[in-house]
């Protein structure tokens, strides 16, 4: 019977695990807390552990390995969080999850409709019973042009409801996917930043993707430009982000992930001094709408992310080819 170890519990998720139980035969322990230095003794005895987004550094990994542990199963799709490296290096064996694209994509959707409508000023609005007009015009996606930078899973989700709304879209990725092509145009990054009027992010993070978007694309957008971010805060640089917001050349962002995020999303920050200024001072702009990196926490997305993470473990357990394994 296999034994599994997960970090980051939280009871939304008991359900899923206690249903999986009987069918791929593991018992299982839990941290409501991250994985640490601390906490890793926990572990000790354990097959697999289950782990969420938090930096999972090579002392940590070293900690891991010591204690006998030979699997890190991570119940997201990204995995920028783990030093694979160090993880090749030690002998650790890592691997990801994926569920179903449509939730990130459709609140990637929900996100650009409510920038380009100012939903964040009209909400404020209507809590302090200001029903003006003042500064809550927006603008329709119908004949817009939008620029969806990267073509995994999720943009295309994401590409399948924007071809509903009569928009020109264009699509940069180094693969080009043919079943996009009805919908959109491939075409090279310096087109998608001089020709949108909203533009997406749908890249994992890596050291060729960290800041993407710097001063320099900035620079090289239309006037007024809607940047959307529902996959990694570090695609773009947060102070040419502030710039770009203050010198007007961006004219909405809604952001699901932020660059300094690690430490602060999903805390409950209210009495903090926050020392991550960037999220602060985009937080306090009229035209930046923020949410704390929840576009995945759906029940579906939820109930995929468990059933994923137990069938990865398992199929390393029993040396079966494992879909989710990285490496
Ligand atoms: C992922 O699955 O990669 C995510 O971004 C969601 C995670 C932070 C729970």
């Amino acid at each position: 019977m296999m034994k599994l170890f997960i970090y980051g519990f939280r009871e939304d998720e008991r359900l899923y695990f206690e249903n999986s139980k009987a069918q791929y035969q593991f018992t299982y322990d839990v941290c409501y807390e991250k994985a640490t230095l601390t906490n890793a003794h926990l572990a000790a005895g354990y097959d697999c552990i289950s782990i969420l987004s938090t930096p999972f550094p090579k002392a940590l990994i070293e900690a891991f390995v010591h204690l006998g542990i030979t699997y890190i199963s991570t119940r997201t799709v990204g995995y920028d969080h783990i030093d694979i490296e160090a993880a090749k290096a030690l002998g650790m064996h890592v691997g990801n999850v994926t569920y179903a694209p449509e939730g990130v994509a459709e609140y990637t959707m929900m996100l650009m409709l409510m920038a380009l409508r100012k939903m964040k000023l009209i909400l404020a609005s209507m809590a302090v019973q200001d029903y003006s007009f003042d500064g809550v015009r927006g603008s329709n996606l119908n004949e817009k042009t939008i620029g969806i930078i990267g073509c995994g899973n999720i943009a295309q989700a994401l590409i399948r409801l924007l071809s509903g709304f009569n928009c020109r879209i264009l699509v940069y990725s180094r693969t080009e996917k043919a079943a996009m092509k009805p919908y959109a145009t491939f075409c090279r990054f310096a087109q998608i930043v001089n020709e949108s009027d909203v533009i997406s992010l749908h890249l994992p993070l890596s050291q060729e993707t960290h800041h993407l978007i710097n001063r320099d694309a900035f620079q090289k957008m239309k006037q007024g430009v809607t940047i959307i971010n529902t996959s990694r805060g570090a695609l773009i640089d947060s102070m040419a982000l502030i710039e770009a917001i203050e010198n007007g050349k961006v004219g909405a962002a809604a952001l699901d992930v932020v660059e300094q995020e690690t430490g602060v999303y999903y805390h409950d920050c209210k009495a903090r001094i926050l020392k991550q200024r960037e999220i602060a001072l985009l937080n306090s702009y009229p035209n930046v709408i923020m949410t704390p990196h929840l576009a995945w926490l759906s029940e579906e997305s939820i109930s995929e992310m468990v059933l994923h993470s137990i069938q990865s473990c398992y199929h390393y357990m029993h040396g079966e080819p494992n879909p989710w394994q990285i490496c």
